[in-house]
């Protein structure tokens, strides 16, 4: 585990900017236009993610694998009491830092440059998300686990689908990068989930990926 955790750290540290660049589209006409056509999942999983986010005025959250925080950022503004970050790269962190700053808010935003493994909370959270998190785990139910313990209401999820076109595509392109990349059936999901003690399950297609929510009480099926 700890080998993967050092992979996808210098792999994230080297990849920040790039990754940065796919939300602000400060890129050529063309990258632009590529990323729209082949990136649409990453701007659909933030849309499903802010609705089921919903209510998000004075509700706490934690965001797993954050990123370069604009997720957490987003529900701040939105009026969340609280958001943690988690992440493993440092530069990816050091960029959330100096965006709560830019901000100002430093108050409801905390950003911790840890695995969600060795993550030692002190509170839990109504809300957990992991979005762009589970396709870099090799061994997703310790990390499932840890989210079920950690969260009062529900979880929100995105896998990357088994069966598309684009995942051997993306296997062998990141596999040349170095970074290992995995994807998942429903059926898989629905058994990590249950076996991580999640109660209920909502499953959503959402372009190549499965967007997920899962309650930690009796919620909903599908
Ligand atoms: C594709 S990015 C997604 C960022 C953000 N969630 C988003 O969707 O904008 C994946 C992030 O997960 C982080 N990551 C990978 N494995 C992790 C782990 N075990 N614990 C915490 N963060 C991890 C990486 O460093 C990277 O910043």
């Amino acid at each position: 585990m700890s080998n993967e955790i050092d992979i996808q750290r210098n792999f994230w540290n080297s990849e920040a900017d790039a990754f940065e660049k796919i939300y602000s589209q400060d890129k050529s006409k063309l990258s632009t236009f590529l990323d729209r056509l082949f990136r649409k999942d990453m701007y659909e999983r933030l849309a499903f993610t802010m609705k089921n986010c919903e209510p998000v005025d004075r509700r706490t959250f934690l965001d797993v694998g954050c990123g370069n925080g604009l997720y957490s950022i987003a529900l701040c503004k939105k009026g969340a009491a609280r958001v943690v970050g988690l992440d493993i790269s440092p530069v990816m962190i050091e960029r959330c830092k100096q965006s709560a700053q830019r901000e100002c808010m430093e108050d409801r935003v905390h950003f911790v440059l840890t695995d969600l493994l060795e993550y030692d909370a002190d509170s839990t959270f109504d809300i957990s998300y992991a979005i762009g998190l589970f396709d870099y785990i090799s061994n997703p139910l310790p990390v499932l686990k840890k989210m079920r313990q950690l969260t009062k209401d529900r979880a929100i999820m995105a896998f990357p689908r088994f069966w598309t076109w684009r995942a051997p595509v993306r296997k062998v392109r990141l596999k040349i990068k170095g970074c290992p990349v995995f994807f998942y059936t429903k059926k898989r999901i629905a058994r990590l989930t249950q076996d991580a003690g999640f109660a209920s399950l909502k499953v959503t297609r959402v372009g190549k990926l499965h967007c997920v929510v899962a309650y930690s009480g009796n919620r909903a099926s599908g």
